[in-house]
C-alpha cells in the first residue's frame, strides 16, 4: 500500500479548502477508504472545524519533537493531524535552523520525508494547505501526487486559480516530475448568477481538461457542517435524525461532495 497524497490549494482564502478537505475526506472514509488529513494552516480551521483542540498530535510536533506522523481519530477510517500557530513560514523556517537534525535538509521536503512511513498505511493523505504559495504550500506541493484546486465561483478567483496551475508547472518541470492537477472545481455555486458564468465559460475554454464538472453549491448543511465540529456525513445523519420530515437521500450540500469524490476517483 502507499497512498496517493492530495494537496488541496489555492493562495486564495474563504474559497472553501478547509470545509472541501474535511468534506472530501468524510465521503472518503465513509466509502471505505482509510485516510488522513493534515492542517497545514497555522489557523488551523480545519481541525477545529473537526472538533478537535489542537494543543498535541499537530503538525508542528510532528515534525519537529515525534519526527513522524502522529493523529487524532475523527471516525474509524479517517484520522487528523492537527494545525500548530507555529506553521507560519518564518517559525518553520526558523524552527528549522535551530534544530540539528535538519541542518542538511531541503526545507522544501520536510513534509515529504514526514509522510513516507504513513504512506504504507492509508489510502489517501490529504493536505489542507494555507492561503499562500510560500515554503508551506511548497513542501506540500513536492510531496503530493494531486492537487485539488477549489475555486470560489467569482471572476475574481481566476488569478489564484491561475498561480497555482503556473506552481504546478513549475513544480512539475524541476522538483516533482509526478504532480498532477487533478481538477479545479467551483464552491459556493449560486445558478443563474452572471459573474458564475462568466467564470464557468473561462475555465471550459481555458482549462477544460481539469475543469470539474461538479460544482458545490451554497449550502446551509455545509456552512453548518464546517462549524459544527463535525464530518459533513456525520453532519448530515444528525440533521435527518433532527427533522421532523423523514429523509432518505441526503442533503443537497452532501450529495454535491459525494459527486465531486466519484469524479475525482475516476480521474486517479
Ligand atoms: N458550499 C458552501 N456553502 C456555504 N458556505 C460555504 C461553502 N463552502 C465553504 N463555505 C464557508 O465559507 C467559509 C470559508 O471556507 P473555508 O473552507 O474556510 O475556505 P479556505 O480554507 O479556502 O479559506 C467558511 O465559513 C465555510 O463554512
Ligand atoms: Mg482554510
Amino acid at each position: 500500500m502507499s497512498a496517493k497524497v492530495i494537496s488541496v490549494a489555492n493562495e486564495k482564502g474563504g474559497v472553501a479548502k478547509t470545509t472541501s478537505t474535511a468534506a472530501i475526506g468524510s465521503v472518503l472514509s465513509r466509502m471505505g477508504h482509510t485516510i488522513i488529513l493534515v492542517d497545514l494552516d497555522p489557523q488551523s480551521d480545519l481541525t477545529i472545524s473537526l472538533g478537535v483542540e489542537p494543543k498535541e498530535r499537530n503538525i508542528h510536533d510532528c515534525i519537529f519533537e515525534h519526527r513522524k506522523l502522529k493523529a487524532w481519530p475523527i471516525n474509524e477510517n479517517l484520522v487528523l493531524v492537527g494545525g500548530s500557530p507555529e506553521l507560519t513560514p518564518i517559525d518553520f523556517l526558523d524552527n528549522l535552523k535551530k534544530d540539528e537534525e535538519y541542518q542538511y535538509e531541503n526545507p522544501r521536503m520536510i513534509i515529504k520525508h514526514l509522510l513516507e512511513q504513513a504512506k504504507q498505511k492509508c489510502d489517501y493523505i490529504i493536505l489542507d494547505c494555507p492561503p499562500n504559495l510560500e515554503i508551506i504550500t511548497q513542501n506540500a506541493l513536492l510531496a503530493s501526487d494531486y492537487v485539488l484546486i477549489p475555486s470560489e465561483a467569482h471572476s475574481f478567483s481566476i488569478n489564484g486559480v491561475e498561480n497555482i496551475i503556473d506552481q504546478i508547472s513549475r513544480f512539475k518541470k524541476k522538483a516533482n516530475p509526478d504532480l498532477e492537477a487533478l481538477g479545479i472545481f467551483l464552491t459556493r455555486y449560486r445558478t443563474n448568477t452572471r459573474s458564475h458564468e462568466d467564470l464557468v465559460e473561462y475555465f471550459n475554454k481555458n482549462h477544460p481538461d481539469i475543469f470539474l464538472k461538479t460544482y458545490i453549491h451554497e449550502n446551509i448543511t455545509i456552512q453548518e457542517a464546517t462549524h459544527s465540529g463535525r464530518e459533513l456525513e456525520e453532519h448530515d445523519l444528525f440533521k435527518k435524525k433532527k427533522s421532523m420530515i423523514k429523509k432518505k437521500e441526503p442533503f443537497k450540500g452532501l450529495q454535491d461532495y459525494r459527486s465531486l469524490v466519484n469524479e475525482i476517483l475516476n480521474r486517479i
